[in-house]
């Protein structure tokens, strides 16, 4: 890619980030923006703060050199600094002046893309990263204002079409052969530090399922008396489906003829083909141990997307090289719910298993840590402080997820009590 190819990729990733933001943003009313509708969340009006002061930071003053825009608001939108469930108590910018105050950064951020050097000495510049990095942060910001969006009651606001009927029947498990294969990467020029670098990893052979876990299946648990019965559960997490009372995914009701749920302020019948969502890591663990299996580990949900044993080397997606289209996979807010599984043959890996990206964030057995030989880049406030904390990877993106901010290598990471966030899982099991 040439310097003006690379520069007018930036520009349009930005305007499209930026468009989506507006839109979750501006669907509400000003009372909604600053009200907060979850301990868990921020108000919305914090994050569209947030993003802009994120992008002053890196791309104006870091790698701009230029004067700060409004330094005196650096701490209120440190979110290391505020836990969310304090953020609605802070002197925040009100609605007006925050959608002000992102658009003049913007501004001055493009200003900067057009006239920066894309040194490749320059590490945070070498093939846009920091621009990169912002785009991604944003978006998945509109993932997490997304859930802000489905935890927020009243009548419903955003609109989209359905996602693809299915249009094959996948069923059962693929069999993943022993071998090694090339986990993480060295060539994304936007993956983070996490993904990186590249390492070869060696698995015996495993099974797992061709498709995440549906709500029919997800049901079947539940019906069997799976949330009463503490055997299927870990000892944590039979301590905490007690302790809060779980029993069923979250926005799930129960109603005379079976479940309905409620998504996006509308109330209808739970469709059992869907992969199952909003469920928490205790929750798919105690599932799996039900059905006599168990969730997969990082490296083999890795294998099973990427490995391609036709050539021996990890694409970047399960389809390919390609970057997500709308035949590959249930990406970027196109659809306000997981596609029934089923739906993407097209996104199917070399080994045969669908719906790896997309959909919903699958739960890993894995806790979030380094891959041998990670260095902290550009700074440890963006992975390193996660490290060896109680947190388990996510991983695949989900309908909320933007094709940016989700590749084959991209890992997520979060508490295993959560679930306001748009996860489900598949299950895997050893080969005996
Ligand atoms: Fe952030």
């Amino acid at each position: 890619m040439t310097t003006e190819d690379l520069r007018l990729t930036i520009a349009a990733e930005l305007e499209r980030t930026r468009a989506r933001t507006a839109l979750l943003t501006e669907a509400v009313d000003d009372d909604d923006l600053t009200r907060q509708h979850s301990p868990l969340m921020s108000p919305l009006v914090w994050d569209l703060a947030h993003v802009g002061n994120q992008e002053e930071l890196w791309l104006v003053r870091d790698v701009g050199g230029r004067d700060p825009v409004r330094q005196d608001i650096d701490e209120l939108y440190d979110a290391f600094k505020h836990a969310r469930r304090d953020r609605p108590a802070l002197p925040l910018l009100d609605p007006l002046e925050a959608r002000a105050y992102v658009a003049r950064v913007r501004d001055k951020a493009l200003d900067v893309l057009d006239r920066v050097r894309f040194d490749p000495g320059a590490r945070l510049l070498d093939g846009g990263f920091a621009f990169g990095m912002i785009v991604q942060h944003e978006q998945q910001h509109d993932e997490t204002m997304l859930a802000t969006h489905q935890l927020r009651t009243g009548s419903p606001v955003l609109t989209a079409p359905p996602p693809p009927a299915a249009a094959n029947a996948v069923r059962g498990e693929i069999f993943i052969d022993a071998g090694g294969f090339v986990m993480g990467t060295d060539t994304e020029p936007w993956a983070l530090d996490n993904e990186r670098p590249a390492h070869t990893v060696d698995l015996g052979a495993f099974w797992i399922d061709a498709a995440p876990t549906t709500n029919g299946q997800y049901a079947a648990f539940i019906d069997a008396g799976g949330y009463d019965d503490p055997r299927w559960w870990s000892e944590r997490g039979w301590a905490h489906r007690q302790k809060a009372g779980l029993a069923a995914p979250l926005h799930w009701i129960r109603d005379r003829d079976g479940w309905l749920r409620r998504r996006f302020g509308h109330v209808e019948p739970v469709p059992m083909e869907e992969p199952v969502v909003h469920v928490c890591y205790f929750e798919a663990e105690a599932y799996a141990a039900w059905a006599g299996k168990r969730l997969p580990t990082e490296a083999e949900w890795e294998k099973a997307a990427r490995f391609d044993p036709a050539t021996g080397r990890s694409r970047r997606y399960p389809w390919g090289d390609d970057p997500p289209g709308p035949a590959h996979a249930n990406l970027g807010q196109r659809h306000l719910s997981p596609a029934p599984v089923g739906a993407y043959p097209a996104g199917a890996s070399p080994l045969g298993v669908h719906q790896l990206i997309g959909d919903v964030w699958e739960w890993v057995s894995s806790g979030f840590e380094p891959y041998p030989g990670f260095r902290a880049f550009p700074y440890p406030e963006y992975s390193e402080v996660f490290h060896g904390g109680d947190y388990k990877v996510l991983r695949g993106g989900s309908f909320g997820t933007d094709a940016a901010a989700c590749r084959g290598t991209f890992r997520n990471w979060d508490h295993p009590i959560r679930r306001q966030i748009f996860s489900g899982f598949r299950c895997a099991r050893d080969h005996v």
